[in-house]
């Protein structure tokens, strides 16, 4: 039986529920992460956690657990549920109060939610790569809070299916931003460019990792804006994620990406990519 966790138990699945006042589910009032596990281990679980209290901050939701008390929770719901590969997705929201835009008086607790799921790594997608397109980027302006309004999110990753590729490449006006669901990369003449941390992207983990990679090989990380022109004219193209890893991009907009070939700078960071899985997982 599937276990979920809500507030403090760990209970089944259909018994599961949360109230229709609940302020995620009203105004999309709460923040979340996703995190990977890579047999029955978390991988860079302190870095996600540390992001989801960030976000808490940002969103001043007073979350009413530590670090290691997040991480001790979906410990153990991989556990219950014997999951090796696969997923922990955990979300707090500002809580349950009658309707009312701004901030419950008095304040009320968080609730917290968290599933887990199993699954195996996308070894075909990262051996072959995968079709992007690109689309404006019609979100917030923070970006950066890893918030439960995904609807600009949601409608580029729709506008993605609808012309079967598998991510959509933000941008806003000529600049280059990130994915529906995803850090963005253009390489060119052996350099990495990325969008700079800030408001108007999410600081990936896995954008974090591949910054500690592209150190371990001298592989020059340049972290400036640049447009989508530059972007088509890439020798790759890569974009990263939780569950997309580093994922090769081979067509954009319908047009082949470089030679069409998985580039030699992405190989590298995918051989890079598998030995911090061995060194950050616990
Ligand atoms: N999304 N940018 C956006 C908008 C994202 O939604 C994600 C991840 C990323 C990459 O972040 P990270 O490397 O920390 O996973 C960048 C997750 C996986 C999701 O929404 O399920």
């Amino acid at each position: 039986m599937t276990k979920v966790f809500i507030n403090g138990e760990f209970i089944n699945q259909e018994d599961a529920k949360v109230s229709y006042e609940d302020r995620g589910y009203v105004f999309g009032d709460g923040i979340y992460e996703y995190i990977r596990a890579y047999d029955g281990k978390l991988f860079t679980v302190t870095e996600h956690f540390e992001r989801f209290v960030r976000s808490a901050g940002e969103l001043q939701i007073d979350l009413d657990y530590t670090v290691e008390e997040l991480i001790d929770i979906v410990r153990q719901l991989l556990k219950v549920n014997e999951i090796k590969s696969g997923g922990v997705y955990i979300q707090a929201t500002r809580g349950v109060a009658p309707r009312e835009h701004s901030f419950p008086t008095p304040e009320v607790k968080p609730v917290l939610m968290a599933f887990a799921k199993s699954y195996d790594r996308p070894y075909e997608d990262l051996k072959n790569g995968i079709n992007a397109v690109t689309v404006e980027d019609i979100r917030w302006l923070r970006c950066d809070i890893k918030s439960l309004n995904l609807l600009g999110n949601v409608l580029a990753k729709e506008y993605a299916v609808k012309y079967n590729a598998s991510e959509a490449i933000q941008h806003r006006g000529e600049t280059v931003t990130e994915g529906a669901s995803s850090n963005v990369y253009a390489i060119k003449d052996g350099k990495i460019y990325t969008h700079p941390v800030n408001n108007c992207i999410l600081n990936g983990i896995t954008r974090k990792v591949i910054k500690w990679i592209s150190e371990d090989y001298d592989l020059p990380f340049i972290e400036e804006t640049f447009n989508v022109e530059f972007l088509k004219k890439a020798d790759e193209i890569i974009i990263s994620s939780t569950s997309a890893e580093v994922m090769p991009v081979v067509k954009l907009d319908g047009e082949t990406v470089g030679d069409g070939n998985i580039g030699p700078v992405t190989r590298k960071l995918q051989e890079g990519f598998d030995k911090y899985i061995e060194t950050k997982s616990n």
